[in-house]
């Protein structure tokens, strides 16, 4: 628990020094009325626009806008701190489709760029730019996510990213934590990365069942994926055992070997489970605070990797504030504490309500 108020205590300093910078930031207003503290940022509330009408059939938090965020991670985790590999967050992944979608862990992100490059061209932004401008603007449509921040400038990327870089669901947990901190990750902010996967689905882990979720909402932002991957495993979604899934609690959900793995071993079980409940008072709730505070800094670290932070410009104020949610973490219906995998000694389990009613079956997303 100690580390626990360590983290929340930390935040509280953070938020008291961003809002003294907030006091002294300049203020521009764009020709279009919006507000932003870098002229060069008007640029974008346009671009914001199209992406919201076009890539994102009206501010959804659908499809595109989950794989928006995939293909953010896919791009800049083909870095190494010790270098010899790729530009980062560059937008290699668009502008060298042809070489990157046929990596194997790339599958199905020809969807993505596809869908993603009419607005690339119309933007006029860089690939880099428009990956990780993309990805921010398509997270804030999920209830519950965090504002993500931006950063305007990246450079045109230079060469595509090798293979073998993004991390596959079939990997070892020590592979994983390997390739996290090759490109600068630590267990922990890489745990905080796969929040993401509470607005999740997986089209090719098999192909009989196209938007398979990884939790039942896939729709919102919350802690619930934290809570499901931990639940006892019941059946396949879909065409039996395909490499990289294991058994999922709910009849049309999907569990990734990877996360359940990461969940059960010491070097990240603690992390994972935090992320799902805490200690509130005298009762239990979810842990969507931590959950989001996390993984904005930890994506803050993603989309800039390989870049020179101090030579680009801080468009954060583009990024739309995601609707308001109220996290309610419950078991599914049919679940309780007892169907809980707990593999972090040093936190309790506790009890939480359940959803009434017979098991639910998840729908495709
Ligand atoms: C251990 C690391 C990771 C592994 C092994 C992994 C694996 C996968 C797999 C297999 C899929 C389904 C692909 C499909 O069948 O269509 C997926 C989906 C997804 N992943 Fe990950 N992932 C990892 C980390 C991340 C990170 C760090 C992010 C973002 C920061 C992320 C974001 C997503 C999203 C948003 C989707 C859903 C895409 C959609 O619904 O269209 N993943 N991931
Ligand atoms: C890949 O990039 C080319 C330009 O190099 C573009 O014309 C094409 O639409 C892109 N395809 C996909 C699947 O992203
Ligand atoms: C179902 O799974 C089996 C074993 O993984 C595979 O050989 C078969 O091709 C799959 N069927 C379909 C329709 O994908």
């Amino acid at each position: 628990m100690a580390f626990i108020r360590l983290v929340a205590s930390v935040s509280v300093v953070l938020v008291a020094s961003q809002v003294a910078n907030a006091a002294l930031t300049k203020r521009v207003t764009c020709a279009s009325g919006h507000v932003t503290t870098n002229r060069a940022c008007c640029a974008l509330f346009p671009i914001v626009d199209m992406l919201q009408e076009g890539l994102f059939d009206g501010n959804e938090c659908g499809e595109e806008a989950h794989s928006a965020l995939r293909l953010s991670f896919h791009d800049a985790i083909g870095f190494s701190v010790h270098g010899g590999k790729g530009g980062g967050a560059d937008g290699s992944i668009l502008a060298f489709n042809k070489t990157e979608n046929a990596f194997h862990a790339n599958g199905g992100i020809d969807d993505i760029t596809d869908g993603q490059f009419p607005f690339f061209l119309k933007s006029g932004l860089s690939a880099g730019d428009f990956v990780h401008l993309a990805a921010a603007v398509g997270t804030s449509n999920c209830p519950g996510a965090p504002r993500l921040e931006f950063m305007f400038g990246r450079p045109p990327p230079k060469a595509p990213a090798p293979d073998l870089t993004v991390p596959e669901p079939t990997d070892s947990v020590t592979k994983i934590l390997e390739r996290f901190a090759d490109a600068g990750f630590s267990p922990q902010e890489a745990i905080a990365l796969l929040s993401s996967h509470t607005i999740a689905a997986a089209d090719v882990v098999d192909v009989t069942i196209p938007g398979t979720p990884f939790d039942s909402t896939a729709g919102t932002f919350d802690t619930q994926v934290f809570l499901e991957v931990l639940l006892k495993g019941k059946q396949f979604p879909g065409n039996g055992s395909q490499p990289g899934e294991v058994l999922s609690p709910l009849a049309g959900e999907m569990r990734l070997q990877s996360d359940f793995r990461l969940s059960q071993d010491p070097r990240t079980a603690c992390f994972w489970q935090a992320m799902s409940i805490r200690l509130r008072y005298s009762y239990y709730t979810d842990n969507q605070q931590r959950m989001v505070t996390e993984f904005k800094a930890a994506m803050a670290k993603l989309q800039v990797l390989g870049q020179n932070r101090a030579k680009l410009i801080d468009c954060s104020d583009v990024v739309p504030v995601p609707k308001p949610f109220n996290s309610n973490i419950k078991f599914p219906a049919t679940f309780s504490r007892k169907d809980v995998q707990v593999a972090c000694p040093i936190l309790p389990f506790p009890n939480l309500a359940t959803v009434a009613g017979p098991a639910p079956t998840i729908p495709p997303v």
